[in-house]
C-alpha cells in the first residue's frame, strides 16, 4: 500500500500523543493531589491486573529521553496532556508552582528540540477534591475548568499555540458516568447527560480562558469518532444505527458547531438539560481546529430492552481486528474526516489519535518488530492522504501512543506505543513501527523540500 504523501500540506505536522495519567507516574511528587484516576484505578477490580499509573512510564523524570525518542523518531509535533491535579491541585484553589514549572520545562525542551508542543488541558483526570464536591455533572466544575485552563494558558501561551480543551467527551461522560468503567465509574443517565453538557460548557468557557490569556492560541476540541453502520437493512436496524451516530457523535459534534443538543436524542435520553441563558453560544464559540481520534468503526443492531441508545454493536466475522478486539477498517477514517469537511465545515483537521494495541513478542536481542501494528498505520496515513486529496483540511496527525502505557482498564496489557517500555527497568525501544513512522515522515520531509 502506498500513501499519497503529496497530498499533505508541506507544513504538515507528523506527531505523536500521550496523556498524563498514563505516562507520568509520580502522582504523589511536587505537590500533586489525586484524580479520579488514581482513585479509580486504587478501587480493586476496576483495572486489568489491578494496575494503575502511580509509576506508568516515569516520564515526570524521564521526559528529556523521551524528547530525545521523538527526535529520533524525526517527528516535529508532540501532543500532551496537563494534570489538572498538578497545576490546581485542590481543583479551584491555588496554582501550584512546582507543578506547572514542570510543564513550562517540558515545552521548553520540546521546543529545544523543533518539535511543536500540542497542549490538552483535560485527558480525564479531574482532581477528586472536585469529584467530591460533585463533579462533571456540576456547573461548578465547568467554571473550575476555564480557571485551570486559564492559569495554564497564561504560563505557556507565549510559547505554545496549539490547545486542546477536552480530549474525547465521550468517554468522560458516557463510559466515566453512564457504563461504569472509567472514572468515576458511575451507571447513571442523569448524571451521564449532566456530565456532558458541563463537558461542552466547559470547552466553550476554558476555550475563551485560553484565547484571553494567549493572543496566538488556536484553539480546538478533540472528538472521538466511529463511522456507524446498521447490520441489517431492516427498519429497526437502520434506526439503531442513527441513534448510535447521534450518541457518538452528533450529541459532541452539533453543539461546538451551532446546532444546539441533538432533539432526536435529546428525547431518547429525557435527561432535562441544565442549561443556562447564553450556553448555547458559550459552547459554540469558533473552533481553530477540530481534533478526530479514529479507531475503529461501528456494526449496530436494535437492541430495544438494552441500555442507552437502545443499539448494540455486533461483532462482524471474518474481519481484521486488532489486539483490543477492535475492527481495522482505515476507510471509516477518510469518511470521518470527509464528513466534519463537508457536513461540519470543519476549517482545519488534525488527527490527534490514531493507533493499534498488539502482542509484541520482544525478541532476545531486545528488539521488537511489529507487522501488524505498522500495516494499521500505513493504512490509516493512506486513508488521511485520501482523505486530503478529497479536499479534506487536514493538517497533521498524532500517532496513539509514543510510548507503551497505562491503557486505562486494560492496565500496562495493551500496548499502543511506537515504543516499547519495559516496565521493570523503563528501558524504552522503537518498534519497527516507530521506524517505519520515522521513515514515512522523512519521505514527505524530503518531498516536501524538494517542491520548495
Ligand atoms: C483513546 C484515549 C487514549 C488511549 C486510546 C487507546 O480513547 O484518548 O488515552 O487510551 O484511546
Amino acid at each position: 500500500m502506498t500513501i499519497d504523501l503529496a497530498a499533505l500540506p508541506h507544513d504538515f505536522l507528523w506527531g505523536t500523543a500521550t496523556s498524563a495519567y498514563q505516562i507520568e507516574g509520580a502522582v504523589a511528587e511536587d505537590g500533586r493531589s489525586p484524580s479520579i484516576w488514581d482513585t479509580f484505578s486504587h478501587t480493586p477490580g476496576k483495572i486489568a491486573g489491578d494496575d494503575h499509573g502511580d509509576v506508568a512510564c516515569d516520564h515526570y523524570h524521564r521526559w528529556r529521553e523521551d524528547i530525545e525518542l521523538m527526535r529520533r523518531l524525526g517527528t516535529n509535533a508532540y501532543r500532551l496532556s496537563i494534570a489538572w491535579p498538578r497545576v490546581v491541585p485542590d481543583g479551584d484553589g491555588p496554582m501550584n508552582p512546582k507543578g506547572l514549572a514542570f510543564y513550562d520545562e517540558l515545552v521548553d525542551g520540546l521546543l529545544a528540540a523543533g518539535i511543536t508542543p500540542s497542549v490538552t488541558l483535560y485527558h480525564w483526570d479531574l482532581p477528586q477534591t472536585l469529584q467530591d464536591r460533585g463533579g462533571w455533572p456540576e456547573r461548578a466544575t465547568a467554571e473550575h475548568f476555564a480557571a485551570y485552563a486559564s492559569v495554564v494558558a497564561e504560563r505557556l501561551g507565549d510559547r505554545v499555540t496549539h490547545w486542546a480543551t477536552l480530549n474525547e467527551p465521550l468517554c468522560s461522560a458516557w463510559i466515566g458516568h453512564l457504563e461504569g468503567t472509567m472514572a468515576p465509574g458511575l451507571t447513571d443517565l442523569t448524571a451521564a447527560v449532566r456530565a456532558s453538557y458541563h463537558l461542552l460548557l466547559g470547552h466553550g468557557l476554558a476555550a475563551q480562558a485560553i484565547r484571553a490569556s494567549a493572543a496566538d492560541a488556536e484553539v480546538g476540541i478533540v472528538t472521538n469518532l466511529s463511522t456507524v453502520h446498521a447490520a441489517s437493512d431492516r427498519p429497526e436496524d437502520l434506526a439503531a444505527a442513527r441513534r448510535m451516530d447521534g450518541h457518538t457523535n452528533r450529541w459532541w459534534l452539533d453543539p461546538v458547531h451551532g446546532r444546539g443538543f441533538p432533539a432526536d436524542m435529546r428525547e431518547l435520553y429525557g435527561v432535562e438539560l441544565p442549561e443556562q441563558p447564553g450556553d448555547l453560544e458559550t459552547i459554540a464559540a469558533p473552533l481553530d481546529w477540530l481534533g478526530l481520534n479514529y479507531y475503529f468503526p461501528a456494526t449496530v443492531t436494535d437492541d430495544p430492552t438494552g441500555p442507552v441508545p437502545h443499539a448494540r454493536a455486533i461483532r462482524r466475522p471474518d474481519v481484521a481486528r486488532t489486539g483490543m478486539d477492535w475492527e481495522v477498517d482505515a476507510s471509516g477514517m477518510e469518511t470521518l474526516l470527509l464528513r466534519l469537511t463537508e457536513e461540519y465545515g470543519a476549517r482545519k483537521l488534525y488527527v490527534t489519535e490514531n493507533g493499534s494495541a498488539y502482542e509484541d513478542v520482544v525478541r532476545p536481542d531486545g528488539t521488537v518488530d511489529d507487522p501488524e501494528r505498522q500495516d494499521y498505520l500505513v493504512q490509516h496515513l493512506a486513508a488521511c492522504a485520501s482523505a486530503a486529496r478529497k479536499g479534506a483540511p487536514l493538517a497533521g496527525y498524532f500517532a496513539w501512543s509514543l510510548l507503551d502505557n497505562f491503557e486505562w482498564a486494560y492496565g500496562y496489557a495493551k500496548r499502543f506505543g511506537l515504543v516499547h517500555v519495559d516496565y521493570g527497568t523503563q528501558v524504552r525501544t522503537i518498534k519497527g513501527s516507530g521506524r517505519r513512522y520515522a521513515e514515512i515522515v522523512r519521505a514527505h520531509r524530503s518531498r516536501a523540500r524538494d517542491a520548495a
